[in-house]
């Protein structure tokens, strides 16, 4: 396994593997790596020639009181991950190398991004859309992983991808749970053992809805009021955000039918969580 940490020595590895016909399948991360990003590598080590990795916590996707300086990092493990993923090239940029001095280039996803994490997060898609749009400029991978528990932020890499004309295809990958149903997410180590118990919340508000959706009941209004009581039964959770929406749009439905997800954001003491699901 290949580590680089330089931007040019990786823009300029990559090309030349490109010129010798190699496919480069590519999963962009944060680091502290589970078994989410586990899903993404496996799923990339099978459709590429070459399995590129980058561990980057981008700092504009932050908002100023956000986790930046807290983010969970351990790059030891990440590499170890890795390397027992089959990773062929692994690049961890510095910040500097990112954003030099004097930059001043961003892209901007509109519509998509003013609801959900987008609404309660200003500026963090901005963020991430123009750290992807680089690492794509960098890496010139054929195709890109994410995860699907990051549902908007999937669609708006795809619509950034539509938009721009990049030419790397976009894959979306299931959520991965824990046994007991929360979903995979670096954050969950910031969790105490009481607030681990209270998170179920969000994967029991999902699965309470689905059931409810399969039975036939299919007012969104009455759905999530349902689910609503039951986080809230949770003294340490507090409700961000709680939607049914179109897959596509984004936009809220008051029906629910096969293009309608649940989204829900839930602080659970001090820790955001996000979780998702279709509904039937
Ligand atoms: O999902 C993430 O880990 C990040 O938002 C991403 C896509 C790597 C951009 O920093």
């Amino acid at each position: 396994m290949e580590i680089l940490t330089d931007l040019s020595s990786m823009q300029a590895r990559c090309l030349d593997l490109r010129r010798q016909g190699k496919r480069i399948a590519f999963v962009p991360t944060m680091g502290y790596l589970h078994d989410g990003h586990l899903s993404l590598l496996q799923e990339g080590r099978q459709r590429g020639d070459i399995l590129a990795l980058s561990i980057f916590v981008n700092p504009t996707q932050f908002g100023p009181k956000e986790d930046l300086a807290a983010y969970p990092r351990d790059l030891k493990r990440d590499l170890d991950i890795a390397r027992r993923a089959g990773v062929d090239l692994v690049w961890t940029p510095t910040p500097q190398d990112v954003y030099p001095e004097g930059y001043a280039t961003y892209v901007d996803v509109e519509g998509l991004t003013d609801t959900l994490c987008g609404a309660s997060r200003p500026g963090h898609f901005r963020g991430v859309t123009t750290v992807v749009c680089k690492l794509f400029n960098v890496v010139q991978a054929d195709l890109a992983l994410f995860g699907e528990k990051d549902f908007q932020q999937l669609a708006v890499i795809r619509r950034m991808t539509r938009d721009l004309n990049l030419p790397v295809e976009i894959v979306g990958m299931p959520i991965v749970r824990e046994e007991d149903g929360l979903a995979m997410s670096s954050r969950n180590v910031y969790l105490s053992g009481e607030e681990r118990r209270q998170a179920l919340a969000l994967s029991q508000g999902i699965a309470l809805a689905q059931k409810r959706a399969c039975e036939g009941e299919h007012s969104s209004r009455t759905l999530l009021a349902e689910v609503r009581s039951l986080i809230e039964a949770q003294p340490l959770a507090r409700i961000d955000y709680l939607q049914i929406c179109h897959a596509l749009t984004l936009q809220e439905q008051e029906k629910v039918d096969a293009d309608a997800v649940l989204l829900m954001a839930v602080f659970v003491g001090s820790t955001r969580l996000i979780d998702n699901s279709y509904l039937l």
